[in-house]
């Protein structure tokens, strides 16, 4: 056994990234240890008119590994939070009470809000405070998220355990005949990476790659544990994947090689379904895919993957599943419309560690960066030029997430955009000096925040705010 101590020093004398290793669990035929757990919904009361939820963000603890308890944050649990869910048109009020000895923020990533209920920066909540967000859902249906967006201190929390779903329904959806049968049939996985040590404790920052790249682990999380087994029925299953990691990009597939199709991208469904063998996600981004196990029998084993590492285990069972055919059209197609396009601005992702700015500028909380029109389309053209220090690693990517709008990728380097990126998003990759072309319209008034989703960058200042006016 090694201790502590000597672990870290091994990490921190690594040359490389940590690299995702294949546990020592999956190599005895053992029995089923670590089942997926799916979040439950967050329960819901109604009085006037108004759904109301109540989050609390607490301490707590969880057992990754069995025998070795890990201090966590949660909401209104140890660790995550329950899955928050409304329909478009809904309005909800969410308080927001802060248990913690230290700072936060709840923002709502992927939800169309005002600028003072988005949970960024400015909406601090103090220690033994309560914050109280209430607005009317007004896009379409979607997974989206939560997590905190404190001033410096959002990566850790975020490390932590804080982070939860938030699923928007509209008329579409409800009618699309896809399966929509919560934990059952439409899971939600939140992939995670942390850096774990042979005792099952976690580590943070452990090493100055850490600090230049942001926090990557050596193991993966789905939903808080630790590589589990989700036993599908054998049928078609749809996931909706969130990579709520700090940051590390994944290139998702599936250990068979089986395809799959993309149903739906950040902001809600794309025109059609996408077929694919593997999906990148960087962080901060979500992806509903549709995954098919009707051909498989019952008791076969296929794993999502990323990079030789089988991280969940998908176990087929005999109970029938959904064998519907795919809907050819899942949303309407409206295509961008360059007419309406007042303005054309670029952000320039610059630098590693604490070097990172936008456009040479870091974050600064009494700042507004860029002025915005309500009920204007501007063009955004946006490239990570992440200098030397990137050394020619591929996994070592920026991205850029805005609040306050969801955008269309309009070209990636001139070209039209990948299938699974017709959709409507609000967090990009960027691989280096590629040239992202957006198109994002501003329909709620307030300040919002744009930023690399690469938590440890974000908090470095890699981030900026808009106004909407
Ligand atoms: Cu997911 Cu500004 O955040
Ligand atoms: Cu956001
Ligand atoms: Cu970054």
């Amino acid at each position: 056994m090694i201790n502590r101590r000597n672990f870290i020093k091994g990490i921190m004398a690594a040359a490389a990234l940590p690299s995702l290793t294949v546990s020592k669990s999956y190599a005895s035929a053992a029995k089923v240890e670590n089942m997926l757990a799916v979040p439950p919904l967050l329960e819901k009361t109604r009085s006037g008119g108004v759904s109301r939820f109540s989050i609390s963000v607490q301490e707590g603890v969880s057992e990754f590994v069995k025998g070795s308890p890990v201090n966590t944050l949660g909401y209104n649990g140890n660790l995550l939070g329950k899955t928050i869910r409304a329909k478009k048109g809904e309005k909800v009020s969410i308080s927001v009470k802060n248990n913690l000895k230290e700072h936060t923020t709840t923002h709502w990533h992927g939800l169309l809000v005002p600028g003072n209920m988005d949970g960024g920066p400015h909406q601090v909540i103090k220690p033994g405070e309560t914050w109280n967000a209430s607005f009317t859902i007004e896009q379409p249906a979607a997974t989206a998220w939560y997590h905190p967006h404190g001033d410096g201190n959002t990566a850790s929390q975020v490390y932590k355990g804080l982070g939860g779903l938030f699923l928007l329904d509209d008329e579409n959806s409800a009618k699309l005949d896809i399966p929509d049968e919560y934990g059952v049939n439409d899971v939600p996985l939140v992939i995670q990476d942390r850096l774990f040590s042979e005792d099952g404790q976690i580590h943070y920052l452990t090493s100055r790659q850490d600090y230049i790249f942001g926090m990557k682990g050596n193991k993966v999380l789905v939903n808080g544990v630790l590589e589990p087994t989700f036993e599908a029925p054998k049928g078609k299953v749809r996931f909706r994947i969130l990579n709520g990691s700090n940051a590390r990009t994944y290139n998702l597939y599936f250990s068979n090689k089986q395809s799959f199709d993309i149903i739906a991208s950040d902001g809600g469904f794309l025109p059609k379904p996408a077929k694919m063998n593997s999906i990148r996600i960087s962080p901060g981004e979500r992806y509903e895919i549709i995954a098919d196990f009707s051909a498989h029998k019952p008791g076969s084993e296929i794993y999502l993957a990323d990079s030789g590492y089988n991280f969940m285990k998908v176990i087929v069972s005999s109970k029938k599943g959904f064998t519907g055919a795919l809907p050819e059209k899942l949303a309407e197609y409206d295509p961008a419309d360059m007419s309406k396009v007042v303005a054309s601005r670029r952000f320039y992702m610059n630098g590693m560690g604490n070097m990172v700015n936008i456009n040479g500028r870091r974050m600064d909380m009494r700042r507004i960066n860029e002025y915005m029109t309500l009920g204007t389309t501007e063009i955004w053209n946006v490239v990570s030029r992440m200098g030397m220090m990137r050394g020619g690693s591929s996994d070592i990517l920026h991205n850029f997430h805005a609040h306050g709008t969801l955008f269309k990728v309009i070209s990636r380097n001139g070209k039209p955009p990948a299938p699974e990126e017709r959709g409507w998003k609000d967090t990009v990759a960027l691989p280096d000096n590629e040239v992202v072309q957006l198109m994002a319209s501003f329909n709620h008034k307030g300040i919002f925040m744009y930023h690399c989703h690469i938590l440890e960058h974000e908090d470095r200042g890699m981030m900026g705010q808009y106004i909407v006016k």
